[in-house]
């Protein structure tokens, strides 16, 4: 019989799962415990901290709903949702706009609109248009693709966090023209805080984190033969434009409101202009979304239990 001790266990682990049909399954199960048990050698971890960590996670799992996700956010403050963005921009066929974070904020059901159309329903903000074209690689413009939009109020809340967080407002889903052209009106964001009342804002202010994004937008692209973008505009000048808590900016995804830009669609407001770029879809759809509508990712795990 193996003797197990503190060097052994992790080939003992290895083994026990070498017959893993699936070759993906053993390859990433193999790496996790590999690092896993790399990672409580490093710190020499002891049973209450492992307790504790448990906890964490179980509180973690505990914060989730329909409406809200705490595992997404955890992986977005520990800059994983970053890294595995990067990772996927780089496996790209061609160079298109760069991935950032999709948030625990996302709705897969948002309302088409008429190119124009005004998304934030109060009426409260700064008044701003936003234009461009959705492109190819080679700069033409793709008609007909999608542009999902959403956005923090001008207090900093998405309507998921707000009384009623089965009403939608500052989201919109749009088309593009014949020209990849696409345009739509909304307020200008303000930074807000990450959500900090659950166990990922506990851990956040025991490392002394301010815990902000800079003003943002976000944005998912995507058009029949391309690979679909998940990304987001941060507008320039923030404060925090520099340490967001979730490692979402980068310098090519910085915009500026125009305050006066003779180009814009709508006249006397200040705009915003952005050219998403799509890169060609190589075999079949990959998805560059980390994390998805809160609500499917509830119905998906209920499906699994019933
Ligand atoms: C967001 O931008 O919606 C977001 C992203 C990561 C964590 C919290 C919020
Ligand atoms: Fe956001």
């Amino acid at each position: 019989m193996l003797a197990i001790d503190e060097k052994t266990i992790t080939d003992a682990a290895l083994e026990q799962m070498s017959a893993t049909p699936d070759a993906r399954l053993k390859e990433v199960m193999a790496a996790l415990v590999r690092h896993l048990h790399a990672f409580a050698r490093e710190i020499d971890l002891t049973p209450e901290e492992w307790l504790n960590g448990i906890k964490f996670l179980t509180a973690v799992g505990q914060k989730c709903t329909e409406f809200r996700q705490e595992f997404i956010l955890l992986s977005d403050t520990l800059g994983m949702s970053s890294l595995v963005n990067a990772m996927h921009d780089r496996r790209a066929l061609d160079a298109g706009t760069k991935s950032s974070l999709l948030g625990p904020f996302y709705r897969q059901d948002s309302p088409t609109m008429p190119l124009g159309s005004m998304i934030a329903k109060k009426g409260k903000g700064q008044e701003t248009v936003m234009y461009g074209r959705v492109v190819d690689g080679a700069g033409k413009g793709i008609p007909n693709a999608s542009v999902e939009i959403w956005q923090p109020d001008d207090e900093g809340w998405y309507d998921l966090q707000l009384d009623d967080p089965s009403k939608m407002d500052l989201r919109g889903r749009f088309y593009t023209d014949a020209n990849g052209g696409y345009y739509l009106r909304t307020i200008v964001p303000t930074g807000y805080m990450i959500p900090m009342d659950g166990p990922v804002g506990d851990m956040i202010r025991a490392q002394k984190r301010h815990g902000y994004r800079p003003a943002h937008i976000h944005f998912l692209v995507g058009a029949h033969g391309y690979r679909e973008v998940v990304t987001a505009l941060y507008i320039n000048g923030d404060p925090h434009i520099d340490s967001d808590t979730v490692f979402g900016v980068t310098q090519s995804l910085v915009v500026n409101v125009n305050p006066k830009d003779p180009a814009a669609p709508i006249p006397n407001l200040p705009s915003i202009q952005y050219d998403f770029r799509l890169a060609a879809l190589a075999g079949d759809a990959v998805t560059g979304r980390v994390g998805a509508d809160p609500s499917q990712i509830v119905k998906k795990t209920a499906d699994v239990a019933h």
